[in-house]
């Protein structure tokens, strides 16, 4: 009956929770082999597949054939994204029963600052996350162990990056004493962490000989206890993503867009055409297309806007089979596109 109410309460934020934890996966991982297709994006090891969840934004498939690095960053940040928006909720008012944590408002927090104002009440976000993400682990074996831990690592990063933001008072603005309050970092930030800890997540050999018995419950919760709950963990290798693999539910890098010359590319994407076609045997394809868009509008009185046509000239780049690149004469006739924005 409680989590009923809960439910009706809670589930259209943990919904945009889940979908803003989706979003930042398919950014974080736009320029990796792996980009963070939607079949990948269950978050049950058991996928219990109790009705209503579908319509809270997880999507189930083979549930027991991963259990990933790739895996572990889909659970932490899904998790994440609900937590974050459940306390997010709660600072704007969304909720009756919630709102900032002044718990230790008066409190002397550090050297010349006192707690003050409305911190973020991620205590709230965490218990609610908590309860309906990690509800959707019912198996008690060494992936639904490995699950509960990237939840909560994702938990563990909102936590993490919150900052501290602090007002100055004294006379005149002296700031002979501060208030200082904790504030969710733009999500991008959590993302960002969560992808760096992805890079160093830690492979746990659990699954051999790993049956159900208590003992073996046992060694499972023995060794989850003994990892910090910041790290992200996986049991198994990832499969090679370079290639198209149908039972695996992988498209390979075949078509992928890659990106080359570019003023603010970071060093990841400028290496993209390398990992996802040079690296996976593939070669290069240039694809130049001319872009139309709408510029230089201005408002006549009264009221219209007139804006010019530009046309401007784009490169784009593609990882294309050997053979084809040969066929298509060593990619230099690039096809001309059209597009309109
Ligand atoms: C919580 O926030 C999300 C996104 O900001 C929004 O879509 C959702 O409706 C909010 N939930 C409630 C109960 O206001
Ligand atoms: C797909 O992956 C499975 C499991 O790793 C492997 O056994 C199989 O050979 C792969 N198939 C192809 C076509 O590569």
């Amino acid at each position: 009956m409680l989590l009923c109410l809960a439910y009706l309460i809670y589930s259209s934020s943990v919904a945009a929770g889940a979908q803003s934890g989706i979003e930042e996966c398919k950014f974080q991982f736009a320029w990796d082999r792996w980009n963070c297709p939607e079949r990948a994006l269950q978050l049950s090891s058991h996928g219990g597949l109790r009705s209503g969840k579908e319509s809270i934004g997880y999507h189930y498939w083979d549930p027991l054939t991963t259990a990933n690095r790739e895996t572990a960053f889909v659970h932490a940040i899904s998790s994440a994204g609900v937590m974050y928006t459940l306390t997010r909720n709660c600072s704007l008012g969304d909720f009756d029963n919630c709102g900032c944590d002044d718990s230790r408002n008066g409190q002397l927090g550090g050297q010349g600052w006192l707690w003050g104002g409305c911190s973020d009440n991620v205590g709230f976000g965490e218990a609610i996350s908590k309860q309906f993400v990690d509800a959707l682990e019912t198996g008690q074996d060494a992936r639904a162990a490995m699950n509960l831990h990237n939840n909560e690592a994702g938990r563990k990063a909102v936590k993490g990056t919150m900052k501290r933001t602090c007002k100055c008072h004294g006379v005149s603005g002296s700031c002979t004493t501060q208030t200082c309050w904790l504030q969710l970092p733009e999500f991008r930030e959590v993302g960002t962490y969560l992808k760096e800890r992805y890079h160093k997540a830690l492979k746990v050999d659990l699954l051999q000989g790993a049956g159900n018995s208590a003992a073996s419950r046992g060694a499972i919760a023995e060794t989850f206890s003994s990892i910090s709950k910041k790290e992200l963990v996986h049991l198994e290798d990832s499969p090679d993503y370079c290639l198209e693999n149908k039972t695996l539910g992988l498209l390979g890098t075949e078509g992928r867009e890659c990106l080359k010359r570019g003023k603010a590319l970071s060093k990841w994407e400028k290496r993209s055409c390398r990992r996802l076609c040079g690296d996976c045997g593939l070669a290069v394809e240039e694809r130049r297309a001319e872009m139309v868009s709408s510029c230089n509008c201005k408002f006549h009185w009264c009221c219209a806007v007139r804006c010019e046509q530009c046309r401007k000239r784009v490169t784009k780049y593609f990882c294309i089979r050997k053979e084809k690149r040969e066929r298509s004469g060593g990619g230099g006739a690039s096809r001309k596109l059209k597009r309109k924005l």
